[in-house]
């Protein structure tokens, strides 16, 4: 049996086991990661104050920007203990495109022709475009990422994508569809029969996989380990759209931190379905409400948004109608 230390530091105990020169090794290079998390963060910090800079200058975006201020406030209170901290997400940088991406005029989908989920639905979304799609349960949010992603048809109206949109699409059901008996990197090589082992391994590393667990049967791999590797088969083309589907509900609140961070730092447009507030208040900067069989802007923030769907409305009161406090900018 070696020496155990416990050893106190600013109110908080570590217990370690072996020499006191362990102890010493170990000691430093905790405070290495610690150091380097730091840096990270504050890498990530700047990120999310430069688009707050970038969005104060628009008129139409400055409520989004002032949301991303409090989650700006609130990551600088974040601190994740070193033990608990995992791999850093990294998104392929996007293929360029020019603008707009999709424009979309009176459009409708659906499932049955005939009965279109929405309808008349108009908008254009370019390339640095951060939307949420907002709206309650069952009323097309997932259908309209299925239409963006190009996973269901058209039935009605017009939309067109540019030459060099390339998706990325990452939704719950597919976790269901992987195939248990493959392992990470047979499940890359298999869908890109062209990717190099090496670049399926560097796409699954930049997505946390150890050289371990690239090789681990699907089958065997936890709920957050399978979102990743969903996330990493949804970024393998470069995409400069990335359609998220609720992507956090499989991971921990380490790796929703990290999907944050990997967000803020993709430069392609996304569009994201999610109830993870914090998730929303860091990516996005439009908000559309999905509601009534339609699609439209939502004329408000995301305090706004919780306080439609707590009034229990179908549909929210016009600002006009509600006179509120002024905002403190
Ligand atoms: N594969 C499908 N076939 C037929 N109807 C569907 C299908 N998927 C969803 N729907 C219907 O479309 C409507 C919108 O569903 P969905 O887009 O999943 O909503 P949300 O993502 O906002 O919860 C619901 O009425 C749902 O029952
Ligand atoms: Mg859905």
């Amino acid at each position: 049996m070696g020496l155990l230390f416990l050893h106190l530091d600013h109110g908080k105990v570590t217990l370690y086991t072996g020499g006191y020169d362990t102890f010493v090794a170990t000691r430093t290079a905790k405070r290495a990661l610690d150091a380097a998390f730091a840096k990270k963060q504050e890498a990530a910090r700047e990120h999310m104050q430069s688009f707050v800079d970038r969005f104060k200058a628009k008129a139409s975006k400055a409520r989004q920007a002032q949301s991303r201020m409090k989650a700006l406030a609130k990551m600088q209170m974040v601190e994740l203990p070193v033990d608990e901290r995992v791999a850093p997400i990294r998104i392929p940088a996007p293929v360029e495109a020019s603008p707009p991406l999709i424009t979309m005029h009176d459009a409708s989908v659906g499932y049955e022709q005939g009965k279109p989920i929405l309808e008349r639905m108009s908008m254009r979304i370019d390339p640095d475009d951060r939307i949420a799609l907002l709206g309650k349960n069952g009323n097309g949010k997932s259908t309209l990422a299925k239409l963006l992603a190009d996973k269901l048809p058209l039935m009605d109206g017009e939309l067109v994508r540019a030459r060099k949109w390339v998706p990325g699409y990452f939704a719950q059901h597919q976790l269901e569809e992987l195939d248990g008996s493959l392992t990470p990197i047979e499940t890359l090589s298999f869908l890109r029969r062209a990717l190099t082992q090496q670049q399926v391994r560097a796409q699954l590393g930049g997505f946390g996989f150890s050289s371990d667990k690239a090789q681990t049967k699907v089958a065997n791999l936890s709920g957050g380990e399978r979102a990743r590797l969903m996330l990493a088969l949804a970024t393998l083309d470069k995409p400069n759209m990335l359609i998220l589907d609720e992507p956090t509900n499989h991971l921990d609140i380490d790796a929703r931190s990290e999907l944050l961070n990997a967000l803020n730092n993709f430069e392609g447009a996304v569009i994201l379905v999610s109830h993870d507030r914090r998730l929303l208040e860091a990516t996005a900067d439009r908000l559309l409400l999905v509601s009534n069989g339609c699609v439209e802007p939502f004329d408000g923030d995301l305090d706004d948004y919780r306080r439609f769907l707590l009034s229990g409305e179908n549909s929210p009161t016009r600002r006009e109608q509600t006179p509120k406090r002024a905002r403190v900018a």
